[in-house]
């Protein structure tokens, strides 16, 4: 059959991280692989006692179709999250839930992205987003990330050439706490240097903040969104970090009109999200859950973190650099010598011991020496062995 396919089906790529994460199944191969919080602290009872709740108090609205931006009172609560975080001037109507923060990005694309139009990145940077916006035709100019976030002088510098040849870039994307993949967090200079860079020349800012409340040590830096004062940053949020990913529930927070269209892209994308689960998940954090569990994610996260520095300064040899996550899960790792990662790969299935390449988040080319490692799924004895495993990897190059 020839499906006759629409050409934007040519631009869609399969996540080179889910195909190297097939290969990392084996039971035998400890892996730093994926993304995925630790099964061992989801909140089954509390939650498990949160839908029973909505089901037998309210199935008239939880079985029903709802309002696409999302159900009222979870709207309220995220209101509330949100002025936690020092935002005064938050309403409902500036929020919309989303189908997890992956449907945020992919709404944000399609309200945003024309072909050709670009978007500045960071390198590296989270791949899905590249993905989902590539379909819609955007063109990455990426801004490289060092210990503290992007590096805004590099940003001004490409702002500056884009302007001299009449490109206005469509929306600058940032993770800027706890970076995925580099794990580092932009610090407030820079944070208040980009938003005069995104006043001056005229760009929005999208926010992508879901590992922002996982923050083990340090002090916290306020977020773009709290910081913005004309509107011009987007915040994408989930649960997916702070609760469970299998809910597949985010939201996004930003200006009124913003928000407006997002809703109407989303209407025809998935009309609402759940009703069921956003009860649920309301019922969870006016029950106080929410803030009961996510101290005890940190501090195990934490430990793992910690677990995994020891280990990488007994086990990988000089040379070898990784960045200092203070939240998050994920530590960025360099290898001396431009050793290419990906050619490596095989050899560390070998060893029994599974990354992500660097290479995998950046659009064009770059991070060829480095890895991703993640510390939130694997138990503290699986950190030992496995970066064991990986000191001896590199050791035997
Ligand atoms: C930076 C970033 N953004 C968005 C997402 C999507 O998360 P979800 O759709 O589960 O909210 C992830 C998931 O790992 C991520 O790392």
């Amino acid at each position: 059959m020839d499906w006759n396919f629409a050409s934007r089906t040519n631009r869609m790529k399969g996540s080179v991280i889910r195909e190297l994460l097939a290969l990392t199944q084996k039971p035998e191969i400890i892996s730093f692989a994926g993304g995925l919080p630790d099964p061992t602290m989801f909140p089954v009872e509390q939650f498990n006692e949160c839908m029973s709740h909505v089901i037998k108090t309210i199935p008239s609205v939880v079985f029903q179709y709802g309002e696409t931006p999302g159900y009222k009172p979870l709207r309220e609560i995220v209101v509330e999250m949100t002025k936690k975080e020092g935002i005064k001037d938050c309403t409902i109507d500036n929020v919309c839930i989303t189908t997890a923060s992956q449907q945020g990005i992919e709404l944000v694309g399609k309200i945003m992205v024309d072909e050709d139009d670009v978007v500045i990145v960071e390198g590296p940077t989270y791949l899905a987003t590249l993905q989902a916006w590539s379909v819609y035709g955007a063109k990455y100019v990426t801004v490289d990330l060092d210990d503290e976030g992007m590096k805004v002088d590099e940003l001004e510098e490409k702002l500056e050439a884009m302007k001299k040849v009449g490109v206005r870039p469509k929306m600058i994307y940032t993770i800027p706490t706890f970076q995925n993949p580099a794990g580092v967090t932009m610090t407030l200079a820079r944070r208040k240097k980009l938003l005069e860079l995104a006043y001056k020349y005229n760009v929005p800012i999208i926010e992508d903040n879901p590992y922002g409340d996982l923050r083990f040590t340090g002090t916290p830096t306020p977020s773009l969104y709290s910081l913005d004062t004309k509107g011009m940053v987007v915040s994408l949020k989930t649960f997916s970090k702070i609760l469970a990913p299998g809910l597949r529930l985010g939201w996004i927070v930003a200006n009124k009109d913003f928000i407006a269209k997002i809703c109407m892209a989303k209407q025809s994308a998935d009309l609402n999200s759940p009703v069921i689960t956003q009860a649920a998940v309301a019922e969870f954090a006016k029950r106080g859950y929410i803030d009961q569990h996510v101290p005890k994610i940190c501090e195990a996260y934490g430990k793992k973190r910690q677990a995994m520095e020891v280990a990488m300064k007994q086990y990988l040899p000089q040379g070898v650099k990784w960045t200092n996550a203070e939240g998050g899960m994920f530590i960025w790792v360099t290898l001396p010598n431009n050793v290419d990662t990906t050619a490596l790969f095989p050899k560390a299935i070998e060893h029994k011991v599974a990354y992500i390449v660097g290479s995998a988040f950046f659009p064009y080319g770059g991070g060829e020496s480095s890895m991703r490692l993640n510390f939130s799924f694997p138990s503290l004895p699986q950190i030992d062995e496995g970066i064991k495993r990986l000191g001896d990897l590199i050791k035997s190059i």
